[in-house]
Protein backbone atom coordinates (compact mmCIF):
# COMPACT_ATOMS: atom_id res chain seq x y z
CA UNK A 1 0.00 0.00 0.00
CA UNK A 2 1.47 3.50 -1.00
CA UNK A 3 -0.19 6.64 -1.04
CA UNK A 4 -1.38 8.30 -4.18
CA UNK A 5 -2.89 11.28 -5.41
CA UNK A 6 -5.16 11.93 -8.49
CA UNK A 7 -5.65 15.51 -9.72
CA UNK A 8 -8.73 16.49 -10.75
CA UNK A 9 -10.45 20.05 -11.89
CA UNK A 10 -11.93 22.03 -9.49
CA UNK A 11 -15.57 21.16 -8.90
CA UNK A 12 -15.09 17.26 -9.43
CA UNK A 13 -13.85 16.49 -6.32
CA UNK A 14 -16.60 14.42 -4.82
CA UNK A 15 -16.93 12.56 -7.73
CA UNK A 16 -13.23 11.57 -8.47
CA UNK A 17 -13.95 10.56 -4.55
CA UNK A 18 -16.79 8.33 -6.11
CA UNK A 19 -14.76 6.73 -8.74
CA UNK A 20 -12.20 6.17 -6.64
CA UNK A 21 -14.70 4.08 -4.41
CA UNK A 22 -15.94 2.42 -6.71
CA UNK A 23 -11.90 1.09 -7.85
CA UNK A 24 -11.92 -0.16 -3.98
CA UNK A 25 -9.46 2.08 -3.04
CA UNK A 26 -9.32 2.91 0.98
CA UNK A 27 -8.68 5.92 3.27
CA UNK A 28 -9.80 8.29 0.36
CA UNK A 29 -9.58 12.14 1.35
CA UNK A 30 -10.70 15.13 -0.78
CA UNK A 31 -8.38 17.70 -1.11
CA UNK A 32 -8.38 20.82 -3.48
CA UNK A 33 -8.35 20.45 -6.89
CA UNK A 34 -7.40 16.65 -6.20
CA UNK A 35 -7.96 13.31 -4.28
CA UNK A 36 -5.79 11.62 -2.24
CA UNK A 37 -5.99 7.65 -1.56
CA UNK A 38 -4.17 4.37 -0.58
CA UNK A 39 -3.76 1.67 -2.65
CA UNK A 40 -1.40 -0.85 -4.56
CA UNK A 41 0.57 -1.10 -7.55
CA UNK A 42 -2.62 -2.35 -9.31
CA UNK A 43 -5.00 0.11 -8.20
CA UNK A 44 -2.76 3.13 -9.60
CA UNK A 45 -2.39 1.02 -12.79
CA UNK A 46 -6.15 0.90 -12.43
CA UNK A 47 -6.86 4.74 -11.64
CA UNK A 48 -4.38 5.44 -14.70
CA UNK A 49 -6.71 3.50 -17.17
CA UNK A 50 -10.02 3.82 -15.77
CA UNK A 51 -10.50 7.54 -13.66
CA UNK A 52 -12.89 9.20 -15.99
CA UNK A 53 -12.26 12.34 -13.81
CA UNK A 54 -9.02 12.56 -12.91
CA UNK A 55 -6.37 14.51 -14.66
CA UNK A 56 -2.92 12.82 -13.51
CA UNK A 57 -2.39 10.03 -10.88
CA UNK A 58 0.66 11.36 -8.69
CA UNK A 59 2.86 9.13 -5.83
CA UNK A 60 4.31 11.41 -3.43
CA UNK A 61 8.33 10.69 -2.86
CA UNK A 62 8.38 13.24 -0.12
CA UNK A 63 7.41 16.90 1.24
CA UNK A 64 9.04 18.78 3.43
CA UNK A 65 9.48 22.88 4.05
CA UNK A 66 11.78 24.88 2.63
CA UNK A 67 12.98 28.38 3.47
CA UNK A 68 15.14 29.40 0.77
CA UNK A 69 16.61 27.80 -2.50
CA UNK A 70 19.34 26.37 -0.50
CA UNK A 71 17.27 24.31 1.49
CA UNK A 72 15.25 23.40 -1.02
CA UNK A 73 17.88 22.40 -3.29
CA UNK A 74 19.72 20.24 -0.37
CA UNK A 75 16.39 18.66 0.30
CA UNK A 76 16.08 17.69 -3.27
CA UNK A 77 19.42 16.15 -3.49
CA UNK A 78 18.91 13.81 -0.41
CA UNK A 79 16.45 11.91 -2.53
CA UNK A 80 18.38 8.82 -3.71
CA UNK A 81 16.96 9.34 -7.93
CA UNK A 82 19.11 5.93 -9.18
CA UNK A 83 16.00 4.25 -7.40
CA UNK A 84 13.51 5.75 -10.22
CA UNK A 85 15.94 6.61 -13.21
CA UNK A 86 19.44 6.16 -14.79
CA UNK A 87 22.10 8.03 -15.94
CA UNK A 88 20.88 7.38 -19.35
CA UNK A 89 17.71 7.92 -18.73
CA UNK A 90 15.63 11.34 -18.94
CA UNK A 91 13.59 13.89 -17.48
CA UNK A 92 10.93 16.46 -16.93
CA UNK A 93 9.63 19.04 -13.97
CA UNK A 94 6.66 20.64 -13.84
CA UNK A 95 6.58 22.54 -11.18
CA UNK A 96 3.85 24.99 -9.51
CA UNK A 97 4.47 27.55 -6.75
CA UNK A 98 2.22 29.74 -4.57
CA UNK A 99 3.77 31.63 -1.69
CA UNK A 100 6.82 33.53 -0.59
CA UNK A 101 9.91 31.51 -1.24
CA UNK A 102 9.38 30.97 -4.55
CA UNK A 103 7.47 32.90 -7.06
CA UNK A 104 8.13 31.87 -10.15
CA UNK A 105 7.47 28.43 -10.87
CA UNK A 106 9.66 27.50 -13.98
CA UNK A 107 12.75 28.72 -11.90
CA UNK A 108 11.45 26.33 -9.51
CA UNK A 109 11.50 23.54 -12.20
CA UNK A 110 15.21 24.33 -12.90
CA UNK A 111 16.22 24.09 -10.13
CA UNK A 112 14.66 21.29 -8.96
CA UNK A 113 16.11 19.77 -12.35
CA UNK A 114 19.94 20.95 -11.54
CA UNK A 115 19.22 19.30 -8.08
CA UNK A 116 19.06 16.28 -9.64
CA UNK A 117 21.54 16.38 -12.34
CA UNK A 118 23.99 17.24 -9.81
CA UNK A 119 23.41 14.12 -8.35
CA UNK A 120 24.04 11.91 -11.45
CA UNK A 121 26.79 14.30 -12.40
CA UNK A 122 28.53 13.43 -9.00
CA UNK A 123 28.12 10.05 -8.72
CA UNK A 124 28.60 8.95 -12.21
CA UNK A 125 30.22 12.19 -14.00
CA UNK A 126 27.64 12.09 -16.47
CA UNK A 127 24.04 13.79 -16.56
CA UNK A 128 20.86 12.65 -17.20
CA UNK A 129 19.22 14.81 -20.28
CA UNK A 130 16.04 16.87 -20.16
CA UNK A 131 12.88 16.02 -22.46
CA UNK A 132 10.11 17.68 -21.92
CA UNK A 133 8.06 15.43 -24.34
CA UNK A 134 8.72 11.87 -23.61
CA UNK A 135 10.63 11.70 -20.35
CA UNK A 136 11.43 8.53 -18.55
CA UNK A 137 10.47 10.09 -15.43
CA UNK A 138 8.22 13.34 -15.29
CA UNK A 139 8.36 14.95 -11.49
CA UNK A 140 6.26 16.99 -9.86
CA UNK A 141 6.50 19.54 -7.66
CA UNK A 142 4.10 22.09 -5.99
CA UNK A 143 4.94 24.28 -3.29
CA UNK A 144 2.31 25.92 -1.15
CA UNK A 145 4.07 28.81 1.00
CA UNK A 146 7.17 26.96 2.42
CA UNK A 147 5.54 23.52 2.31
CA UNK A 148 6.97 21.39 -0.85
CA UNK A 149 5.41 18.25 -2.47
CA UNK A 150 7.68 15.96 -4.72
CA UNK A 151 6.15 13.17 -6.77
CA UNK A 152 6.19 11.06 -9.25
CA UNK A 153 3.77 11.50 -12.34
CA UNK A 154 2.58 7.81 -12.96
CA UNK A 155 0.19 9.27 -16.44
CA UNK A 156 3.14 11.01 -17.96
CA UNK A 157 0.59 12.68 -20.67
CA UNK A 158 -2.61 14.45 -19.13
CA UNK A 159 -5.16 11.89 -18.37
CA UNK A 160 -7.68 14.43 -20.66
CA UNK A 161 -6.12 13.12 -23.76
CA UNK A 162 -8.23 10.52 -24.64
CA UNK A 163 -6.59 10.17 -28.24
CA UNK A 164 -10.22 10.48 -30.29
CA UNK A 165 -9.74 13.61 -31.19
CA UNK A 166 -9.33 14.64 -34.41
CA UNK A 167 -11.47 17.69 -35.29
CA UNK A 168 -12.63 21.06 -33.00
CA UNK A 169 -15.37 23.28 -33.26
CA UNK A 170 -15.88 26.68 -31.16
CA UNK A 171 -14.82 26.10 -27.85
CA UNK A 172 -14.41 22.05 -27.20
CA UNK A 173 -14.64 21.56 -23.20
CA UNK A 174 -12.46 19.63 -21.61
CA UNK A 175 -12.81 15.55 -21.65
CA UNK A 176 -12.29 15.37 -17.90
CA UNK A 177 -14.92 18.26 -17.39
CA UNK A 178 -17.46 16.63 -19.59
CA UNK A 179 -16.93 13.52 -17.92
CA UNK A 180 -17.77 14.90 -14.33
CA UNK A 181 -20.85 16.74 -15.27
CA UNK A 182 -22.08 13.40 -16.77
CA UNK A 183 -21.18 11.89 -13.52
CA UNK A 184 -22.67 14.97 -11.40
CA UNK A 185 -25.90 14.45 -13.26
CA UNK A 186 -26.68 11.22 -12.01
CA UNK A 187 -27.62 9.97 -15.63
CA UNK A 188 -25.84 6.94 -15.28
CA UNK A 189 -26.20 5.45 -18.39
CA UNK A 190 -29.62 4.28 -17.40
CA UNK A 191 -31.42 6.08 -20.21
CA UNK A 192 -31.37 8.27 -23.62
CA UNK A 193 -29.11 10.65 -23.20
CA UNK A 194 -29.28 14.10 -25.56
CA UNK A 195 -26.35 16.62 -26.35
CA UNK A 196 -28.46 19.20 -28.35
CA UNK A 197 -25.51 21.83 -28.49
CA UNK A 198 -22.83 19.03 -29.40
CA UNK A 199 -19.95 20.97 -31.01
CA UNK A 200 -17.13 18.67 -31.24
CA UNK A 201 -18.99 15.70 -29.46
CA UNK A 202 -16.92 15.68 -26.28
CA UNK A 203 -20.26 15.41 -23.65
CA UNK A 204 -21.94 12.31 -26.36
CA UNK A 205 -18.52 10.42 -26.29
CA UNK A 206 -17.84 10.53 -23.15
CA UNK A 207 -21.72 9.04 -22.47
CA UNK A 208 -21.17 6.71 -25.03
CA UNK A 209 -17.97 5.37 -22.88
CA UNK A 210 -19.95 5.81 -19.83
CA UNK A 211 -22.85 3.86 -20.94
CA UNK A 212 -20.93 1.07 -22.38
CA UNK A 213 -18.68 0.97 -19.80
CA UNK A 214 -15.68 1.13 -22.11
CA UNK A 215 -12.16 2.46 -20.49
CA UNK A 216 -11.23 6.42 -21.07
CA UNK A 217 -8.08 5.56 -21.76
CA UNK A 218 -8.50 2.75 -24.46
CA UNK A 219 -6.78 4.45 -26.98
CA UNK A 220 -3.55 5.77 -25.29
CA UNK A 221 -0.31 4.35 -26.12
CA UNK A 222 1.92 4.75 -22.96
CA UNK A 223 1.57 6.28 -19.58
CA UNK A 224 4.54 7.27 -17.54
CA UNK A 225 4.47 4.28 -15.31
CA UNK A 226 5.64 2.25 -18.11
CA UNK A 227 8.91 3.34 -18.23
CA UNK A 228 9.66 2.94 -14.54
CA UNK A 229 12.12 0.88 -13.11
CA UNK A 230 9.55 -1.53 -11.61
CA UNK A 231 7.24 -1.67 -13.94
CA UNK A 232 5.17 -4.98 -14.17
CA UNK A 233 3.93 -5.80 -17.34
CA UNK A 234 1.92 -9.05 -16.91
CA UNK A 235 -0.03 -7.01 -14.00
CA UNK A 236 -0.61 -4.00 -16.44
CA UNK A 237 -2.13 -6.45 -19.32
CA UNK A 238 -4.55 -7.94 -17.00
CA UNK A 239 -5.53 -4.74 -15.28
CA UNK A 240 -6.39 -3.62 -19.00
CA UNK A 241 -7.75 -7.05 -20.19
CA UNK A 242 -10.03 -7.52 -16.86
CA UNK A 243 -10.88 -3.38 -17.67
CA UNK A 244 -11.76 -4.30 -21.40
CA UNK A 245 -13.91 -7.18 -20.80
CA UNK A 246 -16.52 -5.30 -19.03
CA UNK A 247 -17.37 -3.23 -22.13
CA UNK A 248 -21.09 -3.84 -22.70
CA UNK A 249 -24.00 -2.90 -25.19
CA UNK A 250 -25.82 0.06 -24.45
CA UNK A 251 -30.04 -0.62 -24.71
CA UNK A 252 -30.73 3.72 -25.14
CA UNK A 253 -30.37 6.07 -27.74
CA UNK A 254 -27.68 8.69 -27.45
CA UNK A 255 -28.23 12.02 -29.68
CA UNK A 256 -25.59 14.66 -30.16
CA UNK A 257 -26.76 17.51 -32.86
CA UNK A 258 -26.08 20.83 -33.58
CA UNK A 259 -27.22 23.55 -35.21
CA UNK A 260 -23.86 23.54 -37.57
CA UNK A 261 -22.87 20.73 -40.48
CA UNK A 262 -19.48 21.33 -38.94
CA UNK A 263 -20.01 20.34 -35.73
CA UNK A 264 -21.82 17.61 -36.99
CA UNK A 265 -19.17 16.57 -38.82
CA UNK A 266 -16.29 16.92 -36.00
CA UNK A 267 -18.78 14.94 -33.67
CA UNK A 268 -18.92 12.01 -36.67
CA UNK A 269 -15.49 11.91 -37.27
CA UNK A 270 -14.25 11.87 -33.07
CA UNK A 271 -16.65 9.35 -32.68
CA UNK A 272 -15.81 7.23 -35.19
CA UNK A 273 -11.90 7.66 -33.96
CA UNK A 274 -13.34 6.77 -30.43
CA UNK A 275 -15.10 3.32 -32.03
CA UNK A 276 -18.00 4.54 -30.64
CA UNK A 277 -19.89 5.89 -33.65
CA UNK A 278 -22.47 2.83 -33.01
CA UNK A 279 -24.55 4.24 -30.13
CA UNK A 280 -24.43 7.71 -31.04
CA UNK A 281 -27.27 9.67 -33.60
CA UNK A 282 -25.67 12.17 -34.95
CA UNK A 283 -27.89 14.81 -36.39
CA UNK A 284 -27.52 18.76 -37.85
CA UNK A 285 -30.36 20.39 -36.25
CA UNK A 286 -31.46 23.66 -34.32
CA UNK A 287 -32.04 23.00 -31.02
CA UNK A 288 -35.51 24.68 -30.89
CA UNK A 289 -36.79 22.33 -33.89
CA UNK A 290 -35.34 19.24 -32.52
CA UNK A 291 -37.61 16.26 -31.69
CA UNK A 292 -37.00 14.63 -28.21
CA UNK A 293 -36.77 10.87 -28.24
CA UNK A 294 -40.00 9.11 -27.01
CA UNK A 295 -38.43 7.96 -23.89
CA UNK A 296 -37.48 10.86 -21.60
CA UNK A 297 -33.68 10.82 -20.04
CA UNK A 298 -30.77 12.81 -19.47
CA UNK A 299 -30.27 16.66 -21.55
CA UNK A 300 -26.52 18.30 -20.73
CA UNK A 301 -25.96 21.25 -23.05
CA UNK A 302 -23.17 23.77 -23.20
CA UNK A 303 -24.28 26.43 -24.85
CA UNK A 304 -22.50 29.80 -26.24
CA UNK A 305 -21.94 32.02 -22.91
CA UNK A 306 -21.77 35.02 -24.86
CA UNK A 307 -18.26 35.88 -26.32
CA UNK A 308 -19.67 36.42 -29.89
CA UNK A 309 -23.30 37.03 -29.42
CA UNK A 310 -24.51 40.35 -28.03
CA UNK A 311 -25.31 40.98 -24.20
CA UNK A 312 -29.26 41.34 -24.90
CA UNK A 313 -28.81 38.58 -28.22
CA UNK A 314 -27.59 35.54 -25.32
CA UNK A 315 -30.56 36.50 -22.73
CA UNK A 316 -32.99 35.92 -25.62
CA UNK A 317 -31.25 33.35 -26.80
CA UNK A 318 -31.23 31.78 -22.69
CA UNK A 319 -34.96 32.57 -23.11
CA UNK A 320 -35.97 30.61 -25.70
CA UNK A 321 -34.06 27.84 -24.34
CA UNK A 322 -35.95 27.67 -20.92
CA UNK A 323 -39.57 27.70 -23.41
CA UNK A 324 -38.02 24.87 -25.99
CA UNK A 325 -37.17 22.98 -22.39
CA UNK A 326 -40.61 23.75 -21.25
CA UNK A 327 -42.52 23.10 -24.65
CA UNK A 328 -40.50 19.85 -25.78
CA UNK A 329 -38.79 18.20 -23.05
CA UNK A 330 -41.21 17.40 -20.04
CA UNK A 331 -40.30 14.92 -18.40
CA UNK A 332 -36.06 15.43 -18.96
CA UNK A 333 -33.25 16.11 -16.61
CA UNK A 334 -31.85 18.74 -18.47
CA UNK A 335 -28.94 20.55 -17.36
CA UNK A 336 -26.89 23.86 -18.94
CA UNK A 337 -23.44 24.41 -17.91
CA UNK A 338 -22.77 28.34 -18.77
CA UNK A 339 -20.06 31.27 -17.28
CA UNK A 340 -22.89 33.73 -17.98
CA UNK A 341 -25.37 33.90 -14.80
CA UNK A 342 -27.27 36.61 -16.20
CA UNK A 343 -28.01 34.90 -19.21
CA UNK A 344 -29.11 31.68 -17.21
CA UNK A 345 -31.37 33.98 -14.90
CA UNK A 346 -33.79 34.11 -18.49
CA UNK A 347 -33.87 30.42 -18.56
CA UNK A 348 -36.72 31.01 -16.77
CA UNK A 349 -37.23 27.38 -14.83
CA UNK A 350 -36.26 26.88 -11.36
CA UNK A 351 -32.51 25.14 -11.12
CA UNK A 352 -32.96 22.01 -8.59
CA UNK A 353 -29.53 22.23 -8.27
CA UNK A 354 -26.50 24.82 -8.81
CA UNK A 355 -22.61 23.67 -8.95
CA UNK A 356 -19.87 25.37 -9.80
CA UNK A 357 -17.25 24.02 -12.29
CA UNK A 358 -14.35 25.81 -14.27
CA UNK A 359 -14.33 25.64 -18.40
CA UNK A 360 -10.56 26.40 -18.42
CA UNK A 361 -10.12 29.61 -16.51
CA UNK A 362 -13.98 30.66 -16.99
CA UNK A 363 -15.91 29.98 -14.05
CA UNK A 364 -19.33 28.45 -14.74
CA UNK A 365 -22.88 27.09 -13.08
CA UNK A 366 -23.45 23.72 -13.89
CA UNK A 367 -27.43 23.66 -13.09
CA UNK A 368 -30.36 21.25 -13.03
CA UNK A 369 -33.77 21.79 -14.26
CA UNK A 370 -36.08 19.14 -14.30
CA UNK A 371 -39.12 19.13 -16.43
CA UNK A 372 -41.93 17.72 -15.48
C1 LIG B 1 -19.64 25.91 -26.74
S1 LIG B 1 -20.03 24.97 -28.16
C2 LIG B 1 -20.22 23.33 -27.53
C3 LIG B 1 -18.90 22.65 -27.36
C4 LIG B 1 -19.03 21.17 -27.04
N1 LIG B 1 -19.54 20.94 -25.70
C5 LIG B 1 -17.68 20.48 -27.24
O1 LIG B 1 -17.13 19.92 -26.28
O2 LIG B 1 -17.16 20.53 -28.34
C6 LIG B 1 -21.69 25.47 -28.46
C7 LIG B 1 -22.33 24.85 -29.67
O3 LIG B 1 -23.71 25.20 -29.68
C8 LIG B 1 -24.13 25.27 -31.03
N2 LIG B 1 -25.39 26.03 -31.05
C9 LIG B 1 -25.58 27.34 -30.77
N3 LIG B 1 -26.89 27.65 -30.89
C10 LIG B 1 -27.54 26.54 -31.24
C11 LIG B 1 -28.90 26.23 -31.48
N4 LIG B 1 -29.85 27.15 -31.38
N5 LIG B 1 -29.22 24.95 -31.80
C12 LIG B 1 -28.27 24.00 -31.91
N6 LIG B 1 -26.95 24.25 -31.70
C13 LIG B 1 -26.59 25.49 -31.36
C14 LIG B 1 -22.95 25.91 -31.72
O4 LIG B 1 -22.98 25.62 -33.12
C15 LIG B 1 -21.75 25.29 -30.99
O5 LIG B 1 -21.25 24.18 -31.69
Amino acid sequence: MQSIIAKTLAGLEPVLAEELRQLGASHIRELKRAVAFDGDKQLMYRANYELRTALRILIPVRSFSAYNEKSYYEALRDIDWTQYMGVNDSLAVDAVTQGEVFRHSHYLGLLTKDAIVDQFRDRFNRRPNVNTVSPTLRINVHVQGTHVDISLDASGDSLHKRNYRRDTVEAPVNEVLAAGMLLLSDWNGKGPFVDPMCGSGTLPIEAAMVATQTPVQIKREGFGFFKWPDFDKKLWASVKATADARIQPFEFPILASDKESRARNATALNLMSAGLEKWVRVEKMLFERLEAPAVAGTLIMNPPYDERLKVEDTIAFYKSIGDVLKKRWAGWNAWIISSNRDALKHIGLRASKKITLFNGALECSFQKFEMF
